[in-house]
This record gives structure tokens, sequence and C-alpha cells, in this order.
């Protein structure tokens, strides 16, 4: 892989995403990891991340000079430009002079390996304090800018460079194509990694992890799961079984239509279905408070999973007896694993770690025996979101479970404020339904991120409907715009389409008076009322 050392702030993930843009493999490590962790990973080039220190502060993170030494390509950005040149023997100096923003650059070598046929005339994003003021001995300095003496330089002999900007924003006119200077010339790498390739990749490694061992996996409707399902099933077909737990709180249709279009697009994986309706339910009676309903859910869900999870076990004679009684069939001994739909950046924030987790199921909860461990299988632990849609299309998904908008596990139960019922969660799937579909048919489907329909089940106000007097309900329409649903913001909609949802509902849903847009941020709101 290339790899990108992590010096702090947010752009390690960015960085590694445009490298994979250029169609080159790269992960992400820490700028803790040690030279020789680093090379036991064998890179075919290195990338210094920026980050938010100043290279001689105190603990401000170091660059090994052995890895400058190593024989493999490196390109330092911002901060890992000045840590180069710091580990060097360039200089780093407290200018004075910030650059912030989109900036102009006064110099550029146009015959430079990494800014090739390069000039002038673009915006490059910088922040930073420090500057490089002397290039390391061997290097040529191929920009400058007014605050930079030194913006880029590099050493093609040797296979290093490095730019002072972030070539890996959107702010940077040709970023792009710095990275992949660096990558095919200055590293010699080609452009191989596509959705195929993964595709091709994955199915074998799963295949080896299996071997004649059986897998389950929970479907939630989401792409995630879906694109991880599809996955292991091309690679051990009917081995797999996916369970999908209906708990009676998802949209109109919803289950059908997932029903529908996983077993269409995965040329029939095995599906089992349990309808659990009838059990969320009473669980969430007379239950009002958010923290409670979602634990409440989560507990009911493990349940029901882990049951159906043991049928098909015991039906595959992999575990013998029920309840307390129940144990590993001595026959039945081939391993059983669940497939989870664990994306990158999940990896990267947890710390990274290799190798798959063995968790212990919850076998006082399921009916499972205690010497019972999944080990899991997550072939899509190395991929971002963007990446997953991709491979889903690829693979058949339907559009629409490959651009599936997030839903939250909870469902609907998050989305009724006050008490969850059967009458309710049928007043809000009917106002739900047509704010989704005049979204749709206003093509805001992929532009905003999701719009949560929310019910406020407590509150009611005088409304006139017809020639009469009501006191109904009001709906809350929650659209948000978002990159990763960290943050988020409130999104515009344009008039006609909140006015064609408003008339609507208040027309086709007799209980609803009243329609309501939520205009905050997050933070300060979340996305969910709850
Ligand atoms: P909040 O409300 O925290 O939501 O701003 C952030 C994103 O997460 C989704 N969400 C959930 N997804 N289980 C999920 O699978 C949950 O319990 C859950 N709660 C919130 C939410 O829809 C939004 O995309």
């Amino acid at each position: 892989p290339v790899l990108v050392v992590d010096f702090g702030a947010q752009y390690a993930q960015l960085i590694a995403r445009r490298v994979r843009e250029a169609q080159v493999y790269s992960e992400i490590v820490p700028h803790t990891a040690s030279t020789q962790d680093i090379l036991a990973k064998d890179p075919r080039a290195i990338i210094l991340s920026g980050g938010p220190s100043s290279v001689y502060a105190d603990g401000a993170p170091r660059l090994d000079p052995a890895l400058l030494e190593a024989g493999v390509p490196v390109l330092g950005l911002c901060y890992g430009f000045q840590a180069m040149a710091a580990a060097l023997d360039g200089t780093v100096s407290p200018t004075g002079v910030r650059e912030y923003g989109a900036t102009r650059l006064e110099a550029v070598d146009a015959a430079s390996e990494l800014l090739h046929e390069q000039d002038i005339d673009q915006n490059v994003w910088m922040s930073h304090g420090d500057s490089v003021t002397e290039a390391p001995s061997g290097f040529s300095v191929v920009a400058t800018s007014s605050a930079s003496p030194v913006a880029a330089f590099e050493d093609p002999d040797k296979h290093l460079y490095g730019v002072q900007w972030h070539p890996e924003v959107g702010h940077s006119d040709r970023g792009q194509e710095v990275l992949e200077n660096f990558l095919y010339q200055g590293a010699g790498i080609a452009p191989e990694w596509t959705t195929g390739s993964v595709i091709d990749e994955q199915v074998a490694r799963v295949r080896e992890q299996i071997g004649e061992g059986t897998a389950i996996c929970g479907l939630s409707g989401g792409v995630d799961s879906a694109v991880a399902a599809a996955l292991v099933q091309k690679a051990i077909g009917d081995r797999l079984t996916c369970v999908y737990v209906d708990h009676g709180l998802m949209r109109l249709n919803e289950s059908e239509q997932i029903e529908k279009a996983f077993g269409e697009s995965t040329g029939g994986a095995k599906l089992v279905v349990v309808d659990t309706e009838e059990q969320f339910l009473t669980a969430l009676e007379g239950v009002t408070d958010p923290e409670q309903k979602r634990k409440i859910i989560g507990r009911e869900f493990i349940r029901t999973f882990e049951r159906a999870q043991a049928d098909i076990l015991r039906e595959r004679g992999v575990i013998e007896g029920e309840g307390s009684q129940a144990h590993t069939s001595a026959e039945g001994g081939t391993k059983t694993f669940l497939v989870q739909g664990t994306l990158y950046p999940d990896v990267v924030e947890s710390g990274g770690g290799e190798g798959a987790a063995n968790i212990k199921s919850h076998h006082n909860v399921g009916g499972l025996p205690d010497d019972l461990s999944f080990e899991l299988v997550e072939p899509l632990r190395t991929l971002f979101k963007d990446e997953v849609r991709a491979v889903g299309a690829e693979l058949g998904l339907p559009d629409g479970i490959v651009w599936r908008q997030p839903f939250p596990g909870p469902g609907l139960g998050i989305r009724i404020i006050g008490e969850v019922t059967r009458e309710r969660l049928d007043v809000l799937r009917r106002a739900d339904a047509i704010a989704r579909e005049e979204m749709k048919a206003a093509g805001l489907d992929r532009e905003i991120w999701q719009c949560p329909v929310v019910l406020l089940a407590d509150v009611r106000s005088v409304g006139v409907q017809g020639d009469g007097r009501t006191y109904g309900h009001p709906i809350m329409l929650r659209p948000v715009t978002s990159d990763d649903a960290m943050t988020a913001d409130w999104a515009k909609l344009p008039y006609e389409v909140l006015g064609r949802i408003s008339t609507r509902i208040t027309n086709e849903v007799a209980e609803v008076n009243r329609v309501a847009v939520d205009i905050t941020s997050k933070p300060p709101g979340t996305i969910e009322w709850e």
C-alpha cells in the first residue's frame, strides 16, 4: 500500500481517499508507528500528512530521518513537508507570517517532476505559521510564495518530495495532479486499484477466512450490511444466511422493498425475515425517554437476532438442545462466522487495530451455548463509504440500496416524540412517505444527506380543516446536508417542494394539521430528534 502517516488534524483520511481516487490503494498509520513497523508493511510510497503542531514545539511529532533513507518514495504535505526539512538539514523558521486559505504562488518550476507543467496561475490551499526557509542539501526549490521562500522542494534521485500546501483539499486547484505526479512518476506506481480489483481481492480473502465454515449476517437495510452480505455471498454462496429483523419501526413498505431488492440482487441469497412488531411494541409500551427507547430497541434486537442465529445453527446441526441445555454439537464442528459492515473510518478511529476481533455472543439472552464464539468477517473494513457504494453498484445491488440515505437502527421509534404506539407509527409512516415521495420527485435524493420526518405526538395545536376545528399534531421535517453525519447543516429545500409536502401531508393525513421545518445545524442540534 501507499501509507499515509497521520500527523494529527483531519487530513489523513482525505489524503488516503485522494490516493484511492488516483486508483492506488492507501492506508493510514499513526505518526507514533515506528519506522520498523512502517517499513514492515512494505509501503510502495509514503505520504506525510499535515498536522496542527509546529515542528519546534515541545512534544511535536517527530519524523525519523531513517524513514527518508529507506529508499521508499516520500511526499511531505504541510506539517509533513516541514518535518522532512527538519529531519534532514533544511531550516524551518517561525517567520511570523501566517499563510491561510487560498494562496497564490510566486514562482513555479515547470520542469519539476512534482509540479510538472504547472505555473503560478492556480490557487493552493495553505494553513501554516512556520515556513521552510532553506531546503535540505541536494533538494531543489520548485515553488515559492510570498510567505514561503520554499513552498515546494524535491530530490527526484532520492524520490523525496514536499509541498507546503494541502494538495488533498478541493481548494487547491491542481492538487490531485500533484498527488498523481508523485504516485505515478515519483514512486512509479501504476493506477490499478479499481472497484473490480477490490471485489476480487475481498472475495478471495473471505473464501480463505471462512473456508468450509458458514456465516450469518444481520441486514439492516442500509448499504453497508447489504454490500458486505453480497460480497460474502459471492464468496461462499448459500453457506451465508442473512437475517433481517423486522421490528415494526420501519417506514412504509420498507421491509418488503429491502427483502425484494436484496433477494433479487444477490441471486437469491438466503434471507430469514423475523417479524417482531408485536414484541417490540409491547416492550416499548409507556416509554417516552429517548435513551430508554434506544436501550429497549437495542436489547430486543439482539435477542431476536440471537434467537434467529440459534435456529439457523440448530438447523445446520452446529448446536444441539435448547436454552440453557444448548451445547455445540460434536459433528457440527465447522466454524460459524458473523459478517459485519464495518467501514474504514471506524477502523481508523478506533486505533486502526489489525485482525478480526473475536466476539463472544450474548449467550445469556440468546440461548446460545457458552463455548460458541463467532469470528468476525468484515469485508469492507478497508473501504470508505463512497467506495462501498461503488462496490455495491458493481455487484449489481439496486440503486435503492446503493444510494439509500442513512436511517437509524431504532427506526421510527426515535422519530415519534412521546410514546410509540401502532396508531402513531401509522400516522408518521403516511406523512413520511409523502415527504420522501416529493423530495424524490424533485430530484433531491442525493443532494440531501437525509431528512428525518418527526411526529411530535404529545404536542397538539388547533387548526381548521374544511369547515371544522381540528386539534391535531405537528410533523417536523429535518432535512440536512452533511458529509459524515458528525456535523450537518439544515438543507435549504426549495419553497415549492416544502409547500407541496406541507399541503399534501395536511390534506392526506387527517391527524396532522401543521408541518414545520427544523432549521438547526449540528451542532447544536443532532440530526435525529431523539
Ligand atoms: P445524530 O442524531 O446523532 O445522528 O446527529 C447521526 C447519524 O446517525 C444516525 N443514527 C443512528 N444510526 N443507529 C443507527 O444505525 C442509531 O441508533 C442511530 N441514531 C442516529 C442518524 O440517522 C444520522 O445519520
